[in-house]
């Protein structure tokens, strides 16, 4: 049995692999009407969210339907974990119900991975706290491939809040892993000096990286983590870091924006920007549910990954 944690620890080929059956799941998805094998009929799935989530949860919730499995949606409000009960004890209860899989998402870094070191069923990382957030990566890296072609070789700009983003870490290691070099750029305050892997540089002025990016990944300011710190307001982090028209335009030609969500328009992104047809921040939430039923299909077949 397997478990997806963090993309840290899997090879080019193993992404190489996944991410060659999302575009197949991608390739059925995007058909009318959709023809898709329930390969998972007869299992269950648990989303268990215990921080808010739009996209990740819905697409995991989609992708299990469109497999054919049942899906149980565990919230922590109204349930007996506000009366104090453990996460093992919540764990090995639903266990006992006999579900096949767990997607958590913990404000605390390392809990996926302690869950599971107790499961006897796979656990998928769908965030945890400033750690990993794997099938964020796994689907940029598919949105990537789609847009431009092989990853390796392409210069990455990962921009804003990178000491804080469990996107910006599993983005990192992924594409460094696909053969692209990194830059993170933003506020000093907020881009580690130094990280630990080959191919990743930092800077603190976008201008200066935009027009050399193949690829711009801009991070959300996460006001409920942070709130700036008071270091600057949210203009002049929009005016040093954001990506505004006037920036958009020294972008290098046949470059492409994404965006993991939520946006903060007019901070990170303008508005007007979001809509020009190289942001592709639409096709990344599409690739979402194709890169999960890719990685449920894989983690709950006979394949281990
Ligand atoms: N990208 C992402 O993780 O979005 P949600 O928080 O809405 O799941």
């Amino acid at each position: 049995m397997g478990h997806l944690i963090g993309i840290q620890a899997y090879s080019t080929g193993e992404l190489q692999e996944i991410l060659d059956q999302a575009q197949s799941f991608y390739r059925q998805l995007t058909q009318k009407p959709r023809q898709i094998p329930p390969a998972l009929h007869g299992r269950t799935v648990v989303t268990w969210f215990m921080e808010p989530s739009t996209r990740t949860r819905a697409s995991f919730e989609l992708a299990a339907r469109y497999l054919g499995a049942e899906v149980l949606s565990l919230a922590t409000e109204g349930s007996s974990m506000v009366k104090g009960e453990t996460l093992w004890d919540t764990l090995a209860n639903l266990e006992a119900m006999g579900i096949d899989a767990l997607v958590v998402r913990h404000a605390e870094a390392g809990v996926p991975w302690q869950l599971a070191r107790r499961a006897r069923v796979p656990v998928i990382n769908a965030g945890d706290g400033w750690h990993e957030h794997p099938t964020q990566a796994l689907l940029d890296l598919l949105t990537v491939r789609q847009a431009l072609g092989d990853v390796s070789g392409l210069h990455v700009a990962i921009v804003g809040d990178i000491l804080h983003s469990r996107v910006a870490r599993s983005d990192i290691w992924g594409f460094t892993r696909m053969g692209a070099t990194v830059t993170l750029v933003g506020p000093p305050q907020f881009v580690p000096s130094e990280w630990p892997a080959k191919g990743v540089r930092v800077s603190d002025e976008l201008s200066e990286v935009l027009p050399s990016a193949d690829v711009v990944i801009l991070l959300r300011i996460q006001k409920e983590r942070q709130a700036l710190n008071g270091l600057f307001s949210v203009e002049e982090y929009r005016l040093r870091w954001g990506l505004t028209a006037e920036r958009f335009r020294i972008l290098k030609p046949g470059a492409v924006v994404l965006h993991p969500g939520p946006q903060n328009r007019g901070v990170e992104i303008d508005s007007d920007v979001m809509a020009q047809d190289s942001v592709l921040i639409g096709r990344q939430v599409t690739n979402g549910v194709a890169v999960r039923m890719a990685v449920l299909s894989r983690l709950m077949g006979e394949k281990t990954w």
